[in-house]
C-alpha cells in the first residue's frame, strides 16, 4: 500500500507539470510476469475481438482487444493490476496542490480495463485523442506486458504529441511492467507505430464525475461504454 502511495505522490506531481507519467517496475518483476502470462493466455484462449472505432474508418486500429473487470477466469493478477491503478486514482486528493488536480477534478468511476494486442505485422494505432468531445474520461491509464521490448528492433512505440508545454514528442516503449499515465483529453495526441511483434498493453480509463453526468444527459454522441 505504501508504494502506492509514494508512486501517487510521483503521479499528481508528473500530471500537473507534464499532463504524462511514465512509472517503471510498477507491479514488481513476478507480479508483472503473472499478469503476462495470464494476458497471453487469454489471448489464445480466443477471447479477443477488434478494436471499434465509433464513427471511424476500419484502418485507424489493428489492435484486437477484450474488456475485464479481474473476476473472469485467469484474471487474479489483472484484478490486482487494477486495485492497484484504483487505490493510486483515488488517492490524488491527498496531493492536490495543482489547479488541474486540486479544484476542477473528481474522479467518478471508471471503464473496465481493456486489454490490447497489437499482432505484429505492422499493426498500429494513427495519431488520435482518446476524449476529443468530452465524454468524460480524463486519465488514461495503460499498462504494458511485453518482455525484452526493443523499439528499434519491432516498432511498437507509444509516441504522444502534447500540445500545453512541449513542442516536442514523447516516445515511450512498451516494455514489460511499465504503467503510464496521461489526460484522456486534446492535450495529449498520440499513436501507436507500426509494432512488427505481438505487443500487449492493459489500458484503464478513469472518468470525470461531472463532464460523465453531462455526456450522460447528452447522450447525442457515440459514448465509451462504461462496461
Ligand atoms: C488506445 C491507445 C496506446 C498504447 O488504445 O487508445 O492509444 O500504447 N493505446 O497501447
Ligand atoms: C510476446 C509474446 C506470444 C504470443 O511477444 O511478448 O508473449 O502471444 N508472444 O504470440
Ligand atoms: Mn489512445
Amino acid at each position: 500500500m505504501e508504494w502506492l502511495i509514494d508512486i501517487c505522490q510521483c503521479v499528481v506531481r508528473d500530471l500537473d507539470k507534464y499532463g504524462i507519467c511514465v512509472v517503471d517496475n510498477f507491479m514488481g518483476k513476478e507480479r508483472a510476469e503473472s499478469i503476462h502470462r495470464s494476458v497471453v493466455s487469454m489471448y489464445h484462449s480466443g477471447v479477443f475481438v477488434e478494436g471499434e472505432t465509433v464513427g471511424l474508418k476500419s484502418n485507424v486500429r489493428s489492435d484486437k482487444i477484450t474488456w475485464v473487470d479481474g473476476s473472469e477466469n485467469n484474471c487474479v493478477h489483472i484484478a490486482f493490476l487494477i486495485a492497484a491503478v484504483d487505490t493510486i486514482i483515488m488517492n490524488f486528493m491527498r496531493f492536490k496542490k495543482g489547479a488541474q488536480l486540486g479544484s476542477q477534478l473528481n474522479i467518478g468511476g471508471r471503464t473496465k480495463a481493456m486489454i490490447s494486442c497489437y499482432p505484429g505485422n505492422g499493426s498500429h494505432y494513427v495519431k488520435h485523442v482518446d476524449n476529443p468531445n468530452q465524454d468524460g474520461r480524463c486519465i488514461t491509464t495503460t499498462y504494458y506486458v511485453n518482455k525484452d521490448w526493443d523499439a528499434k528492433e519491432t516498432g511498437g512505440l507509444l509516441r504522444i504529441f502534447p500540445q500545453t508545454w512541449s513542442n516536442k514528442v514523447v516516445d515511450i516503449e512498451p516494455i514489460l511492467d511499465r504503467m503510464v499515465f496521461f489526460w484522456s483529453d486534446r492535450r495529449n495526441p498520440h499513436e501507436v507505430q507500426p509494432s512488427f511483434r505481438t505487443r500487449y498493453a492493459i489500458t484503464i480509463w478513469y472518468f470525470d464525475a461531472k463532464e460523465r453526468e453531462e455526456a450522460k444527459l447528452r447522450n447525442n454522441q457515440p459514448l465509451i461504454k462504461s462496461h
